[in-house]
């Protein structure tokens, strides 16, 4: 009987779909959820860089009117009666951890190395079994080269793995002048994971009341091929876990990633249109189509159609419609 385990980040999963960080996994009742309907793993809502900055600078303002963060931060905060954001999203670790068996990895959605990354202990302490980092900066400042932005993400996995002893992941976006120097770089530096690729809120225009409005907010059926791209060109050049994510919405496009070499998948658009128990459906068919190819585990054909292995490695890098689709009708 085929068996859908998974390693991700080197934590045991029982199904290669992960829970992606979103609404659907604020709340000990909706991760109970997503574990009974079969989810491998759940990644929590992100707390943000400012949400955590700003906590510490108010409770420090308020015992020592100095604006620094020194480490007993937490031990005072937990002093408090008045619980914040920051505290609740521990609380929230602690009581998932009791309340499922399913590895719980906390996100931090940030774009510096600043003095948050304090903040990645106590997620360890609170007993999260890894961290994934949500990490962006859109490249506005006409000022800062390319360079300087993505030295940012090297700054924050170093200073984050020199804080925890758990996994760490960074989900990262496409948008990147040399996307795989960037992410062979950051797993010589160790980082456990990478999720590719974020999906971003993107702004959109009324043209009748010529106001701004906010574009889709979830994804489509169609949005995972440049995920499934890139798993493909860069699982077999890697160390470290990948999680394809974005537009993965049926057990074929789950199977399509786990072919290209992902360890698993991150889905939240799909789940918000199905429900949590949606994943007990996609188990389901990926198990068949697994009895049907007679694999009998993951591992049998994961990374069986990466680049290297596929029989036309030259299509993951085709990008020009114009040669191959000259005589393309409709
Ligand atoms: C409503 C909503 C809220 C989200 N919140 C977060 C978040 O807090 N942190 C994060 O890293 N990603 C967040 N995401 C992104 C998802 O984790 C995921 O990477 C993205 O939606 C692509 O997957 P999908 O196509 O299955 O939706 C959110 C997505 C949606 C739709």
């Amino acid at each position: 009987m085929p068996n859908l385990t998974t390693n991700y980040l080197g934590l045991d999963l029982s199904s290669p779909i992960i829970a992606a960080s979103s609404g659907l996994t604020d709340s000990i009742e909706k991760l109970i959820e997503l574990e009974v309907h079969g989810a491998g793993a759940i990644v929590l809502k992100s707390l943000f860089e400012e949400e955590i900055i700003m906590e510490m600078d108010e409770q420090m303002l308020a015992m020592t009117s100095r604006p620094y963060v020194y480490p007993e931060t937490f031990d005072y905060m937990d002093e408090d009666p008045k619980e914040d954001t920051v505290r609740k999203y521990l609380r929230l670790i602690q009581e998932a951890k009791s309340a499922v068996s399913i590895p719980i990895i906390a996100s931090i959605n940030c774009v510096s190395a600043q003095k948050w990354t304090y903040f990645a202990q106590e997620i360890e302490k609170a007993g999260a079994d890894a961290i994934e980092i949500n990490l962006f900066v859109l490249p506005t400042d006409m000022n800062r080269t390319g360079d300087e932005n993505e030295q940012i993400y090297y700054d924050v996995l170093k200073t984050v793995k020199e804080q925890v002893a758990i996994p760490v992941a960074l989900k990262i976006s496409p948008y990147h002048s040399n996307l795989s120097n960037l992410i062979s770089r950051l797993d010589e530096m160790a980082v456990d994971g990478v999720v590719m690729f974020n999906r971003f809120y993107s702004p959109d225009f009324d043209i009748n009341n010529l106001t701004v409005t906010s574009g889709q907010v979830l994804s489509s059926s169609d949005d995972y091929k440049n995920s499934l791209r890139w798993t493909g060109i860069m699982s077999e050049r890697l160390k470290c876990s990948i999680a394809g994510t974005t537009g993965i919405h049926t057990s074929e496009s789950i199977i399509k990633h786990i072919l290209a070499g992902a360890d698993a998948v991150q889905l939240a658009s799909i789940l918000y249109k199905n429900g949590p128990e949606y994943i007990d459906i996609l188990n389901k068919e990926i198990f068949s189509w697994m009895e049907k190819q007679g694999f009998k585990s993951l591992q049998e054909f994961k990374g069986k159609m990466s680049q290297n292995k596929s029989n036309d490695p030259a299509a993951f890098e085709r990008v020009q419609f114009m040669k191959q689709f000259r005589n393309f009708v409709m």
